[in-house]
């Protein structure tokens, strides 16, 4: 017999009679004449009940079954009398796979994310880790569909660089030089290296998204990135995915129209069809979830200046950890506070001071300020980091001069800027900040399957 996934059985309208399912069990509970089981199988956060009854052939074995075991269970799909469950199964046969340890840890008691992060190759065996990484898989299809729907071309963009797109030197050098060798030259000989000079893992898929949005169109690149910052925050991975849209003949309102528009449309996807899932963090995980989905998907965002946010700030009289001054970068804390108290939704702050932000950034015409852009969203922070691009070669060159960046080494990317230069825009999204604003999940390690973070890379 074929086998059925639970998820598929739950939607039987009729019973089609006998079924096999294949899962592992999550309960377990024996009486004299039958033992109870719920079975999970990943297809979705529901389990199926399964009735054996004591005169099955393996009746002994079955009774010993521990939490955790694999089993393939044949019989009939009945209506459930139980409440909460349309179908059961009564078993005509249990074919035991695997008996769990007794020392499975995923017992029935509630156990802590800290916990479950010791343990994160068992913790999708959850409820809420099953659920989180069902809706990270179902956004990342949404993310291709809403491309796809407005005619963007997907593009794959190299994870080894030879430049450094966000300037802040934040990078993981990639190597090949024999660490033995380099200790007793003193120095590392990077012409012996493999790429002939310095390589690192790229920070953002930026810079080459660029060419091709001039190519192409509008274009995305989505795809792992790595920061070697020391920021040990619940917010900061070394190691986690961006989204990045480039496109061409668009300027900052169209950037901001964008965002708004994916945010809206992934957060309705996850609505749609992560449905139960959804509703997990709905009603256990994040009591005001609800209400600021809600809130996504309704609000028209906000949208201010940076100038007019340091004036918000100062005014609130709110005592900040981190001083609020023109010309600093905003810290979470003040970013928050924009979004969850004052505006209570997601807004994007526009023109922050030059000094601030990286060389590719439309200089404007106060020449104090650049085109840069951020959304910020409660719960989370910054969400989205993004600008319209410097597209004047000679605004570009001496912005590039000014900060010291080796000129030569971007000569393709000034080079976009000499043949049919044009005005283009883009950001970055965050995934697992995405994930973490959906789910109401407030630790980025606990919405990445195997979190990489400042000294620890287990798993
Ligand atoms: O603001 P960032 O640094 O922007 C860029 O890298 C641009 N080159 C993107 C572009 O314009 N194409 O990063 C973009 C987003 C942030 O807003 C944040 O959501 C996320 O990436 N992010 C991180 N997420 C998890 N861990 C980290 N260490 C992150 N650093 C940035
Ligand atoms: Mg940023």
């Amino acid at each position: 017999m074929k086998r059925t996934k639970i998820n598929e059985l739950l939607k039987l309208e009729k019973t089609p009679g006998d079924v096999l399912i294949k899962g592992w069990v999550r309960t377990k509970r024996d009486s004299k004449e039958f033992s109870f089981m719920d079975i999970n199988d990943g297809s979705c956060l529901k389990n199926i009940q399964v009735i054996a009854n004591n005169d099955l052939k393996n009746y002994a074995d079955i009774v010993k079954i521990t939490t955790g075991t694999s089993v393939a269970v044949t019989g009939k799909l009945l209506e459930s009398p139980g409440k909460g469950q349309k179908w059961e199964i009564q078993a005509s046969d249990i074919e035991i796979i695997h008996i769990a340890d007794e020392s499975y840890p995923l017992q029935k008691k509630r156990h802590s994310d800290e916990f479950l992060r010791t343990i994160a190759h068992l913790r999708p065996r959850t409820n809420k880790y099953g659920a989180a990484f069902r809706i990270r898989s179902e956004m990342m299809f949404a993310v291709h569909k809403f491309y796809r729907e407005k005619g963007f071309r997907y593009l794959t963009t190299p994870l080894i660089t030879g430049s450094d797109c966000e300037g802040a030197g934040e990078m993981f050098r990639v190597t090949s030089l024999d660490p033995e060798k380099v200790r007793k030259q003193g120095k590392m000989n990077f012409k012996e290296d493999f790429f002939g000079q310095e390589s690192n893992l790229t920070v953002s898929g930026q810079l080459p998204a660029e060419m091709f949005a001039l190519a192409l169109g509008d274009v995305y690149t989505f795809g792992p990135t790595f920061r070697a910052e020391n920021s040990n925050t619940s917010r900061h991975v070394a190691e986690f995915w961006m989204l990045e849209p480039e496109m061409a003949f668009c300027g900052l309102k169209g950037n901001m129209d964008h965002g708004e528009q994916l945010v809206k449309y992934l957060t309705q996807f996850a609505m749609d069809e992560c449905h139960d899932d959804m509703a997990l963090f709905t009603q256990f995980v994040d009591k005001s979830l609800a209400k600021r989905i809600d809130t996504i998907l309704n609000a028209e965002f906000g949208r201010i200046s940076y100038t007019e946010a340091i004036d918000i700030l100062l005014k609130s009289k709110k005592k900040f950890d981190f001083k609020v001054e023109y010309g600093t970068d905003l810290q979470s804390e003040h970013e928050r506070f924009l979004a969850e108290v004052y505006f209570k939704k997601p807004v994007f702050l526009t023109d922050y001071p030059k000094e601030i932000k990286p060389f590719y950034m439309r200089m404007n015409d106060d020449e104090k300020t650049v085109a840069a852009v951020d959304l910020l969203v409660p719960g989370i922070g910054e969400l989205i980091g993004g600008s319209q691009r410097e597209e004047r070669l000679n605004m570009l060159e001496k912005r590039m001069k000014k900060m010291n960046l080796p000129m030569e080494d971007y000569w393709w990317y000034l080079d976009s800027r000499k043949f049919g230069s044009a005005p283009h825009s883009g950001f970055g999204m965050g995934f697992e900040r995405f994930l973490m604003m959906i789910t109401g999940i407030s630790n980025i390690r606990d919405v990445i399957p195997f979190p990489r973070t400042p000294g620890s890379i287990d798993f």
